[in-house]
């Protein structure tokens, strides 16, 4: 007899309106205050959510391919290393590269859930379905939320690996990285795992590239979140006056994305009662998108409290994927 599937479910534990009352005080908070800044997990409205995926897609973007070469390499010796029985994966997307894992997991008979976890709800239901399809059997069973608020509405019963892959980490500063690592710390039990890809540093005009491709994906991107005030709250930003900008910051070694205004603009937030004057040639700072070097993140991960296992990375050393213990 085949395997039943398994229809997906999908948790939204938060109150209907956290989104929007989150959207309102980071808009307040990043708009109301110098310099200006919109936090990047408001990108990925379904628009931002199918421009991303044309990112992997770019030459230029390396890193998704890069990934995906190391998850087709290792995806059995994960499996055996780690003996998980749930995947839970953070940040999850599409979770496209996932199925690399999911095979290698389920061929071997040890996975029972997964548990894809991301801000993006269209999104996030959309894979589940898939994935649901995909795998009879398997318990699929989604989370929207936010990984900076929500990480302990994740269950920690079983043997959890948390992939956290696309160097989505990187799009954490310093200390939001260490708090969101303490805090997966504390929610994870002993005998968990952590699957954490990053991108490596390497030559700026490489990131550039990658950052500020020729087609003008990655800036339409980025502009991408103007259109979301304009709709979740009303705003009344002129999205084409604002030019995407990528810049390499050596002294944090992380991409700078930013918005900046052609002109002089008086810009009304109606949902969150806010006027902001932007002047001609000031930035709203976007998203940040730290490069690693394999020494820096293991430090960060084993001040957390795991215990780095396993480095692996693809053959030109473009990207790193780490296999941490939690003790
Ligand atoms: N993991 C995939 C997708 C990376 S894109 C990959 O490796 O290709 C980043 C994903 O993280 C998006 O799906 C976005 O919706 C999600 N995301 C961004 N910020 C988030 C946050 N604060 N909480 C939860 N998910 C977030
Ligand atoms: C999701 N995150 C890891 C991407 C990155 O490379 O920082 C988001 C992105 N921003 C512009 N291009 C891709």
């Amino acid at each position: 007899m085949s395997p039943v599937t398994t229809a997906p479910t999908v948790d939204v534990h938060l109150e209907t309106d956290w989104a929007r009352r989150s959207l309102i005080a980071d808009v307040r908070r990043g708009l109301g205050n110098r310099p200006l800044r919109i936090p990047p997990q408001w990108l990925y409205d379904e628009r931002g959510s199918e421009l991303f995926d044309l990112i992997t897609r770019l030459p230029e973007y390396y890193a998704t391919e890069a990934e995906r070469s190391i998850l087709q390499q290792q995806a059995a010796t994960i499996a055996e290393l780690t003996d998980a029985d749930t995947i839970i994966e953070l940040g999850s997307g599409t979770s496209d590269k996932t199925h690399t894992l999911l095979r290698a997991f389920t061929s071997t008979g040890q996975l029972r859930r997964f548990i894809p976890f991301d801000v993006s709800e269209a999104t996030l239901r959309e894979a589940a379905t898939t994935l649901a399809r995909d795998y009879p059997g398997l318990l699929v069973h989604g989370v929207v939320g936010d990984f900076h608020q929500h990480l302990t509405h994740l269950p920690s019963d079983g043997v959890p690996m948390v992939a956290f892959l696309g160097s989505t980490i990187g799009n954490l500063d310093h200390e939001e990285r260490q708090a969101f690592l303490s805090v997966l710390f504390d929610q994870l039990g002993s005998g968990a795992w952590l699957l954490l890809g990053v991108d490596l540093v390497k030559p700026v005009d490489r990131l550039v590239d990658a950052y500020h491709d020729p087609q003008g994906i990655t800036a339409e991107f980025i502009r991408n979140v103007l259109h979301v005030l304009n709709r979740e709250l009303h705003a009344d930003f002129d999205v084409e006056s604002f030019d995407h900008v990528a810049m390499w910051d050596p002294l944090h070694e992380r991409m700078d994305l930013r918005l900046r205004a052609n002109g002089d603009h008086l810009v009304h937030v109606r949902d969150a009662e806010l006027e902001v004057e932007v002047l001609d040639g000031e930035e709203i700072h976007v998203e940040i998108s730290t490069k690693f070097r394999i020494s820096t993140i293991s430090t960060e991960i084993d001040h957390a409290g795991f215990q780095v296992r396993q480095v692996w990375t693809d053959p030109p050393g473009d990207v790193a994927l780490l296999l941490a213990a939690r003790p």
